[in-house]
């Protein structure tokens, strides 16, 4: 599809000055248009993938294409989308603040709902919990947090995880654990070290340098869908107490009730001195985030009147984010979403541990409520092995594009491959999606796993059709 020129008069000015008639002129043009003016490897790769959909329209669990046809989304924008596209009770509760003519941003003044949805998280948090500064992402949100741990304890150092990941501005870059995401980008923040998650000697060790502001992890890491093990965290928050430091715990993928727990935190009762909070909380309508923290922790960075500004940006607690916030935790609540991400999350493990037995390909099932990872591996034969490792030649993490892509293809499934260089297949179903959806979802699954063990064990030349071709050879 060709670039859209610009208009007749030459003029910089859309011709239609109607945003949704502008849109619907230019259908069928978001690639070129991507290609022309966004980031154009991006658009190479979903290409390459045959990921080039043109969405017209959000509903729930689903994305809707230019044909009317209907795409189940467990990628779910990163996770921003918990309750679903454009859910009805949010998009009335937004519709209500636009026609209130809000007074966001007064600056110097206050913000009743900025307030009220800094209220309402502490209220859900840990008792360590007393305060929180409103952002407007993740990686905001964890900005703020590596500020005030050097602030608060005037010591230097950061400890994070490895394959860690917690955003990818300066400060947040800085503690994550993922080389592909550092490299060309250094030099980084000074002081910052990583620690095998799950390795409490490791961070004991570090820990014991005495100069450590921070330790900032995630309870279950994003990439790859790691779970911390059932004693790590408490024990990290008792050895980073003991050795002066704080504990941060990055939420901003698994808050909001992803995990069958509020905050996935509540599953080991720890009790952090800041959590990071972003994604669900928007309801997908508008970017929001927050940073929770002690009361310590806030009062020994915002210690003076001299210094109450000292940390913040300028749209940090706007009205439209904080009342969609409010809205998100309202639905939240009203639906039982919380139950709900536990109940499901259950059953969608009982329904896929079973392939762990049937697939050699299958070599873990993990997750917790609606956060559920699957990682594959080479099958134990000569020639399936042969083949897999030819293809991870290639590039290793391809094979699950193997399934990723198929089920996007042939059964209009949204998933996602958990990191780079890993063969973990990744899904984040928003916690509204239909119980019947889920099974579908697993039955899908199960078909094109077989069709991709039994490619493999039948060997290269039959193998991948013109799919595995094509992303052997992209580039
Ligand atoms: C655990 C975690 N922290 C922080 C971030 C960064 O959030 P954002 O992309 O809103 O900056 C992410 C994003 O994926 C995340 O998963």
């Amino acid at each position: 599809m060709a670039v859209p020129a610009p208009n007749s008069s030459g003029s910089h000015k859309p011709e239609i000055n109607d945003v949704a008639k502008l849109r619907a002129a230019h259908s069928g043009m978001g690639l070129a248009l991507n290609q022309r003016y966004l980031n154009r490897q991006l658009g190479r790769v979903l290409q390459t993938l045959d990921f080039d959909r043109e969405w017209v329209r959000g509903e729930g669990p689903y994305l809707i294409d230019t044909r009317g046809q209907r795409y189940l989304d467990l990628y779910a924008g990163y996770g921003v989308f918990g309750l679903g596209r454009n859910h009805p009770f949010v998009k009335a509760q937004m519709h209500a603040l636009l026609d209130s003519d809000p007074p966001s941003l007064p600056q110097l003044g206050t913000s009743t709902l900025a307030g009220l949805l800094a209220q309402s998280l502490v209220q859900r948090a840990p008792r360590s919990i007393d305060a929180a500064l409103l952002t407007s992402s993740g990686t905001e949100s964890v900005e703020g947090a590596l500020k005030l741990a050097r602030a608060a304890t005037g010591r230097p150092r950061i400890l994070f995880c490895e394959r860690g990941f917690h955003g990818l501005t300066y400060g947040s870059l800085s503690v994550n654990g993922n080389e592909e995401f550092r490299e060309r980008f250094g030099p980084l923040l000074p002081g910052c070290e990583a620690v095998p998650f799950g390795d409490i000697e490791a961070l004991e060790r570090e820990l014991d340098s005495g100069d450590v502001a921070a330790f900032i992890v995630e309870p279950i890491q994003g990439k790859g869908v790691y779970v911390a093990p059932d004693w790590y965290l408490a024990a990290a928050q008792e050895r980073c107490h003991a050795a002066g430091a704080l504990l941060i715990l990055d939420e901003v993928q698994t808050g909001l009730g992803r995990t069958g727990r509020f905050l996935a935190l509540e599953h080991w009762d720890v009790q952090p001195d800041m959590i990071t909070l972003s994604k669900a909380l928007s309801g997908g309508y508008v970017p929001v985030g927050a940073l929770l923290a002690s009361r310590a922790v806030f009062d020994a960075t915002f210690d003076s009147m001299e210094r109450s500004v000292v940390h913040g940006s300028t749209f940090g607690g706007n009205d439209f984010a904080a009342g969609a916030g409010l809205a998100s935790l309202m639905a939240i609540d009203q639906e039982e979403l919380v139950e709900r991400a536990r109940r499901l999350g259950g059953l969608l493990m009982e329904l896929t541990h079973p392939l762990l037995e049937r697939f050699e390909i299958v070599h873990d099932i993990r997750g917790l409520g609606l956060m559920w990872g699957l990682e594959l591996g080479p099958p134990s034969g000569r020639i399936g092995r042969r083949v897999w490792e030819a293809i991870e030649r290639r590039q290793p993490g391809l094979f699950a594009q193997l399934i990723t892509v198929p089920l996007f293809r042939e059964h209009r499934i949204l998933t996602q491959v958990a990191g780079h260089h890993m063969n973990v297949i990744k899904a984040l179903p928003p916690l509204t999606i239909p119980e019947e959806e889920l099974r579908r979802f697993v039955s899908a699954l199960e078909h094109v796993l077989a069709e991709a063990e039994s490619g493999l064990l039948r060997g290269y030349a039959n193998f991948g059709l013109d799919l595995g071709r094509r992303l052997l050879f992209a580039r």
